[in-house]
């Protein structure tokens, strides 16, 4: 059942390309320059007119969101705010008729993000639902929504729900960006064509495998680890810093990376792991400035680049390489690497990677 891999959430990251084709498949139609999606189409005004979109998740579905966010902001100009649902639901939020809450769940159970959205519908909001599991109760419970058709996730770190999530969203973003008409057709055919080639560009992300085995045989007895990243990769660097705390049980943050100086660069030590998503699109050089600064405190550095990149290679203590895409596609790749990362940590610690401690794969209390 697991397919060859010793672990399901290793079966899991490796299905990452066919999981994001199956999530595509049919709505992105790159030769015609059509996006179609059932959930947008019917309730395109819905959209059009919202005055913003609240986008309600926990954990690893709440990071998708705030990638998303950089995407609706960017691409289609559409304010967003991204919440976690337990805190959403109990502040006494403003929600109006014309906002558009998106709630994001792979298992569709998930009582925070369910309360959420019972609140923002008794307020009039229209409500869609980003879920994995068909028929699950926050699916049910949505007034529309579009699935991610990972599969079945059974790892209990969250890993092709992650990268399924930011492809609907993706799908979304740039379907309500054409329909804006935010940037031009021969940009859109762009954006299509480039989403339509991350299968294959998350596929040879994976050969960095066996390297990404032998940096974490170096830093697997590390007490720390910081991840860093901008813009689009913010996030990406606090779903690596989660998947690594979770499965490893090692305390890791995730910042964004120019907040380092405002608190974090006082931990940084020669024991003291930073992993930096550093590629070559987004304030590149302003992260080489980053990785310069932790450097010269003799911090040890890993860096994601981009393929073929000099600067930080010199930099670096390790690089990672992801192919080329558009900035706002980057997320796809370079959060590979470090579900590796923190995958073959877990496993030289003895840990069960399948069902770390305390946890649950959907949590179903408040
Ligand atoms: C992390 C993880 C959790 C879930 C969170 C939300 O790897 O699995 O943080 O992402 O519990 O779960 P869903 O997406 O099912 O609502």
């Amino acid at each position: 059942e697991k397919g060859g891999y010793d672990h399901f959430m290793l079966k899991e990251i490796y299905e990452q390309p066919r999981a994001i084709l199956d999530t595509y498949r049919g709505r992105l139609l790159a030769d015609q320059g059509i996006i179609k999606m059932s959930g947008i189409d019917q309730n395109l005004e819905k959209f059009m007119n919202a005055n913003r979109i609240i986008i309600v998740a926990c954990g690893t579905s709440w990071h998708a969101g705030l990638v998303a966010e950089y995407i609706f902001e960017d691409l289609a100009r559409i304010p967003v705010e991204v919440e976690y649902a337990s805190e959403f639901r109990y502040r006494n939020p403003v929600i109006t008729e014309n906002d558009v809450l998106i709630a994001i769940s792979q298992s569709g159970e998930t009582a925070d993000t369910l309360a959420a959205i019972k609140l923002a519908k008794e307020k009039g909001a229209f409500v869609f639902g980003v879920c994995n599991v068909v028929g699950s109760s926050i699916a049910r419970e949505t007034d529309a929504g579009a699935y991610t058709h990972a599969g079945p996730e059974i790892g209990v770190a969250s890993t092709k729900a992650f990268t399924t999530q930011i492809t609907v969203l993706t799908l979304i973003a740039l379907k309500l960006a054409h329909e804006k008409g935010t940037f031009s057709t021969s940009k859109y055919h762009e954006y299509l064509a480039e989403l339509e080639s991350i299968p294959a560009k998350v596929e040879k992300t994976l050969e960095s495998n066996e390297l990404v085995e032998h940096i974490s045989d170096i830093y697997k007895d590390s007490n720390n680890c910081l991840y860093l990243g901008r813009g689009y990769n913010f996030p990406v660097a606090l779903e690596g810093a989660l998947k690594l705390k979770e499965i490893s049980y090692i305390h890791a943050e995730g910042y964004p990376a120019a907040e380092m100086k405002h608190g974090p660069i006082a931990l940084i030590d020669e024991q003291m792991p930073v992993v930096v998503i550093a590629t070559k699109k987004g304030h590149y050089e302003k992260v080489v400035s980053n990785i310069q600064e932790i450097k010269s405190r003799s911090g040890r550095i890993i860096a994601i680049v981009t393929e073929g990149d000099k600067t930080v290679k010199e930099l670096a203590d390790h690089v990672i390489e992801v192919p080329e895409t558009s900035e706002c596609l980057t997320p796809l790749l370079t959060t590979i690497p470090l579900q590796l990362l923190s995958y073959h940590i877990a496993v030289m610690r003895d840990c069960n990677v399948d069902q770390p401690r305390n946890l649950a794969k959907s949590v179903t209390v408040e």
